[in-house]
C-alpha cells in the first residue's frame, strides 16, 4: 500500500511512522508530507529514506490512503482534494469529526459503521478515544446514564512547542517558545483549547459530543473538566459513571479485561494502578482504581490512562486503516 502521512514532521506524524512500522502495516511506499518549509527533508522509515513532499505533490503520487495530522486548517483545505482524487483520508484533526456526513471511529467501539462510501474518516479527540474504549463494555452490560470526567492531560497533546515550553521552563530558560498562556512546569492549567459561550472549553465539548456520536447513543449524558498538567507520557482521566442497572465489581473487572484494547491494572494492595509513565509508548488503554461510588446507586469510579500520541492519535488512526483493509475498502 502507498501510504501518505500528512504532518510527518510533527509529534503525531512521527508517532504514526513508528506505529506503522511496529504494527507491520503493509507499506510498499511511504509518502511523507509536510509544509513547504519541510519540503525535501529526509525521513527514515524502516531503514529507507523518503523525501518530504507538499500536500499537492502527494495527491499527484496517488497514495491508497492518507493519514492526516497537520492541523484542522490543512485538513479542511486538503482532505477533500485527496478524497476527490480517490484517496481515502483518515483525519486526526477536529475538522470533520462532528460533520454528520463523516464517520467518527474507534475500531473497538464502532468499527462496524465503516462502508465503501467513507472517503474522509475522522479520528476522535485523544481524551475521548481512551474514555469510550473503557466505557463501551460497561455500556453494553449496564447502560450508562451519566459520566462525570476530569482529565489530567499530557503536554504532548499540544504539539512540539508545548514540549519545548515544558523542557525550557525545567531548564530555567525563561524566554523560550510558549504554547500556553501560563507556565506549565510546577503548575496545572484548567483550560484546554478555547472557551465556548457556555463556559466550557472546546476540549470539554469535544468529549461530550464525540462520545455520543461514537457510542451511537445520545441518551448518555457527559460532563467534563479538562486540565493540562506537566506530564509527557499520556493522558489520565477520573471517571464517575452512573448506570441504569446495578453491577457486581468482579463482573465489571471481567468485562473490562475482556474488552479488546483494554488492560486492567488494579491491585491496590500492591500499589498497582495505571500511570502515564507506564502507558507511554503503548497502544492499549489502562484501567484501574475500579470501585463503587457509595454516595449514589449503580455508580462506579475508575481511572483510565493511555498514551495520547498512540491510542489517542496515531494508533487509532492506523487501526482505522487496518479495519478498512480487513473490510476490503482500501
Ligand atoms: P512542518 O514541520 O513543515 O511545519 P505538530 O502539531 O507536532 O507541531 O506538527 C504539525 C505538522 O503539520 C507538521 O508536520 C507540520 O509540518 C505540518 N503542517 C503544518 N502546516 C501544514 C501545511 N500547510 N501543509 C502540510 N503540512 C503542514
Amino acid at each position: 500500500m502507498k501510504v501518505a502521512v500528512v504532518g510527518a514532521t510533527g509529534l503525531v506524524g512521527t508517532e504514526m511512522l513508528t506505529v506503522l512500522a511496529a504494527r507491520n502495516f503493509p507499506v510498499s511506499e511511504l509518502i511523507p508530507v509536510a509544509s513547504e518549509r519541510s519540503k525535501g527533508k529526509e525521513i527514515d522509515f524502516k531503514g529507507k529514506k523518503y523525501k518530504v513532499v507538499t500536500p499537492s505533490e502527494a495527491i499527484a503520487l496517488k497514495p491508497d490512503v492518507a493519514l492526516f495530522s497537520a492541523g484542522g486548517g490543512t485538513s479542511l483545505e486538503y482532505a477533500p482534494l485527496f478524497a476527490a482524487a480517490g484517496i481515502t483520508v483518515i483525519d486526526n484533526s477536529s475538522a470533520w469529526r462532528m460533520d454528520p456526513t463523516k464517520k467518527l471511529v474507534v475500531p473497538e467501539v464502532n468499527g462496524d459503521v465503516l462502508t465503501a462510501e467513507d472517503k474522509i474518516i475522522a479520528n476522535p479527540n485523544c481524551s475521548t478515544i481512551q474514555m469510550v474504549v473503557a466505557l463501551k463494555p460497561l455500556h453494553d452490560k449496564y447502560k450508562i446514564k451519566r459520566v462525570v470526567v476530569s482529565t489530567y492531560q499530557s503536554v504532548t497533546g499540544t504539539g512540539v512547542k508545548a514540549v519545548e515550553q515544558l523542557m525550557n521552563e525545567r531548564a530555567g530558560i525563561k524566554d523560550g517558545e510558549k504554547a500556553y498562556a501560563y507556565e506549565i512546569d510546577l503548575n496545572v492549567i484548567p483550560q484546554i483549547d478555547v472557551f465556548q459561550e457556555n463556559g466550557y472549553t472546546k476540549e470539554e465539548m469535544k468529549m461530550i459530543l464525540e462520545t455520543n456520536k461514537i457510542m451511537g447513543d445520545d441518551s448518555i449524558k457527559v460532563t467534563a473538566t479538562t486540565v493540562r498538567i506537566p506530564v509527557m507520557g499520556g493522558h489520565s482521566e477520573s471517571l464517575n459513571i452512573e448506570f441504569e442497572r446495578d453491577f457486581d465489581l468482579a463482573d465489571v473487572r471481567e468485562a473490562l479485561a475482556a474488552q479488546s484494547g483494554v488492560i486492567v491494572v488494579d491491585d491496590p494492595a500492591n500499589l498497582q494502578y495505571p500511570m502515564p509513565k507506564d502507558a507511554h509508548g503503548r497502544d492499549e488503554v489502562f484501567v484501574g482504581r475500579i470501585r463503587r461510588d457509595d454516595s449514589q446507586a449503580n455508580t462506579l469510579n475508575m481511572w483510565v490512562v493511555a498514551d495520547n500520541l498512540r491510542k489517542g492519535a496515531a494508533t487509532n488512526t492506523i487501526q482505522i486503516a487496518e479495519t478498512l483493509r480487513e473490510k476490503g475498502l482500501i
